[in-house]
């Protein structure tokens, strides 16, 4: 076992569409799903006793036990062998765009190579796990419908719950992203969800040429949990408008079940600008900048 670095990179919800809900209850997905370089750190060490440490700009309640999903899903890897975790939160909580998944998913790629530092390289590592994954794919799902998402790192469309994976091409996108610091409950916006059964995506082009593409495409998509998430938390339609009034957006959703909103910009230029107006603006929300693409490379665990 030895030490590893690990990037939770936060995940994007371009298109979300409610096609369903299952006996047990979950809700059927079509959503087509995207990364950004924004997210949150792990640091995992081989340690004689399990512990969790939580630092950084978000760490404010996120609990730092066993119980957090980043030592669940480490333990899976590890087969249960003990190790310490140092997590710094930098994705607010309970935000729409990953966060405890994504820290889950980040803690398994780092602990499956805590066990095995032969797993060095992309293709090893990504060719290697299928076996695990399989082996841990209800227990991981188990953790949250994200999870299987955000150990990919890449663009993505998943139906199923969330857990039927199908990687996509898709053109990097500069993105701003805004959260008003309103934690939102997933269960209770899909709770406030009117109409569970929706058409899915349209069928998906063979190939986007560019962002504008992308962009023109996904106007015709929806966030089906936009309507009951602002229920929810009304400050929602406060981040919606203040997206909306960046000069250069040229499409705002919201991510998730929220409170999470995106604007997507074809120029960089653009991008950056808004994203340091927005900043200035509201100074009390956590806003970023961003490229969304596949972070999949940064994601894979570093030995230190
Ligand atoms: O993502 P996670 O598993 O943490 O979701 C939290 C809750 O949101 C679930 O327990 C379930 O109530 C609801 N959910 C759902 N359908 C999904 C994902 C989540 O109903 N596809």
């Amino acid at each position: 076992m030895t030490t590893v670095e690990v990037f939770a990179p936060a995940k994007v919800n371009l298109a979300l569409h409610v096609t369903g809900q299952r006996d047990d209850g979950y809700h059927e997905l079509d959503t087509l799903v995207t990364f950004a370089g924004a997210g949150d750190r792990l640091r995992l060490s081989p340690y004689n006793v399990s512990s969790i440490t939580v630092e950084g700009p978000e760490a404010a309640g996120v609990p730092a036990d066993l119980d957090n999903l980043a030592m669940r899903a480490a333990k899976l890897a590890s087969a249960g062998e003990d190790l310490s975790i140092l997590l710094e939160k930098r994705l607010p909580v309970a935000s729409g765009i990953g966060g405890g998944s994504a820290d889950a998913a980040a803690a398994f790629r780092g602990a499956l190579m805590m066990g095995d530092p032969g797993l060095t390289t992309a293709e090893t590592a990504w060719a290697m796990p299928d076996a695990v994954l399989e082996t841990h794919a209800r227990a991981l799902l188990a953790l949250g419908a994200d999870v299987p998402m955000c150990l990919m790192s890449a663009p993505l469309r998943a139906r199923g719950i969330g857990d039927e994976i199908d990687f996509v091409a898709l053109p990097e996108v500069y993105a701003v992203l805004a959260n008003p610091r309103v934690p939102v409950s997933t269960p209770d916006v899909f709770r406030a969800l009117a109409k569970k059964e929706n058409a899915g995506l349209s069928d998906l082009p063979k190939g986007f040429g560019d962002a504008s593409a992308l962009i023109a495409w996904l106007k015709g998509c929806r966030n089906d949990l936009e309507a009951p998430a602002l229920g929810v938390a009304p400050v929602i339609g406060d981040v919606l408008a203040a997206l909306r009034a960046l000069e250069g957006a040229e499409l705002v959703r919201m991510s998730g079940s929220g409170a999470t909103c995106f604007a997507l910009f074809s120029e960089e230029g653009a991008a950056k600008a808004a994203a340091e107006r927005l900043y200035r603006e509201r100074p009390s929300w956590w806003v970023g900048g961003t490229l969304l693409k596949d972070w999949s490379d940064a994601a894979m665990p570093r030995l230190k």
